[in-house]
């Protein structure tokens, strides 16, 4: 495996593949989310790269871009037993400059929910990646589910720049009792780490009614948010893939969408139907 750290020295590591590269973009601290878009990548690809980079611009005031937990030994392990060719580890002041020509996600994608809450995320998440797939040129990325708006608004972004490439989105890791595995899971307690529980219940409680044929979105919100109740909810939404809300769920075209604040730290989850 080879460790990158310049933007030269990755346009000449990528220059020498031959074949097909899947590409797998993170900020680290991988755990077995991670590990499965990579499995996937070497398993559908000749070549394998990954980029761990905790991108500033994605963070906003006051988020926890300073304490993101970087563990650079444990990746880099995890990246050469796993089969990576290369893995790409720049510095910030490399990928970024002054006064840059920037992406913007859209108005109405970029900015509601997760956007809405963290205004500007996403333009940096479209930023970053972008200058990314530019460096790897990857025949298919790999991104999770777990993260949905930011799937659907990188999906958008292929579509409506012509990228010559393909996103493939991965289904959510969980932890045997349910928890979607986070980067940001190591901020919990293990008291919070187990009211966090109430997250993923009230998404697999969502999932039964559905499929007791309770297809009313208030009906549904009403019984998760119960579930929920020693939670900060931040939102409990249902919308279809483009992220209309849904006042009755379309099979096969709708995603429920939780945000909650668990002690200091937010925690996303999802469920596709
Ligand atoms: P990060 O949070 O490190 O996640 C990297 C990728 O792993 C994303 O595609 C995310 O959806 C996926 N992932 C995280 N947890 C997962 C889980 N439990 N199951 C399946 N996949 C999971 O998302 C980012 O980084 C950044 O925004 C990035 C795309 C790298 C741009 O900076």
């Amino acid at each position: 495996m080879q460790i990158v750290r310049g933007i030269e020295e990755l346009r000449r590591a990528r220059e020498a593949l031959e074949g097909s590269v899947g590409f797998v973009p993170t900020m680290g601290a991988l755990h077995q989310g991670h590990l499965t878009l990579i499995k996937r990548s070497t398993g559908e690809n000749d070549h394998t790269i990954v980029s761990i980079f905790v991108n500033p611009t994605q963070f906003l005031p006051g988020e926890d871009l300073d304490s993101y937990p970087r563990r650079e030994e444990a990746d880099r392990r995890i990246c050469e037993i796993a089969g990576v060719d290369i893995l790409f580890m720049p510095e910030v002041s490399s990928v970024y400059g002054k006064d840059e020509v920037t992406l913007k996600a859209p108005e109405y994608l970029g900015y509601i929910l997760e956007g809405s809450r963290r205004p500007g995320h996403f333009d940096g998440v479209v930023q970053v990646v972008m200058k990314l797939f530019n460096l790897t040129r990857p025949d298919r990325a790999y991104f999770g589910k777990k993260d949905a708006q930011q799937l659907v608004i990188l999906q958008k972004m292929v579509k409506d720049l012509f990228l010559p490439l393909k996103l493939v989105p991965v289904e959510t890791v969980r932890e045997d009792d349910g928890l979607a595995l986070s980067s940001r899971n190591v901020y919990l307690s293990p008291t919070e780490r187990a009211e966090a529980l109430a997250i993923s219940r009230s998404l697999k409680r969502a999932s039964r009614l559905v499929m007791a044929g309770e297809l009313s979105s208030e009906a549904i919100k009403q019984e998760m948010y119960a579930i929920m109740k020693a939670l900060d909810v931040e939102y409990v939404e249902i919308v279809d893939r483009s992220f209309r809300p849904l006042e009755k769920v379309k099979i096969q075209d709708t995603i429920i969408l939780v945000a909650a604040r668990v002690g200091r730290t937010r925690l996303i989850d999802n469920l596709w139907i």
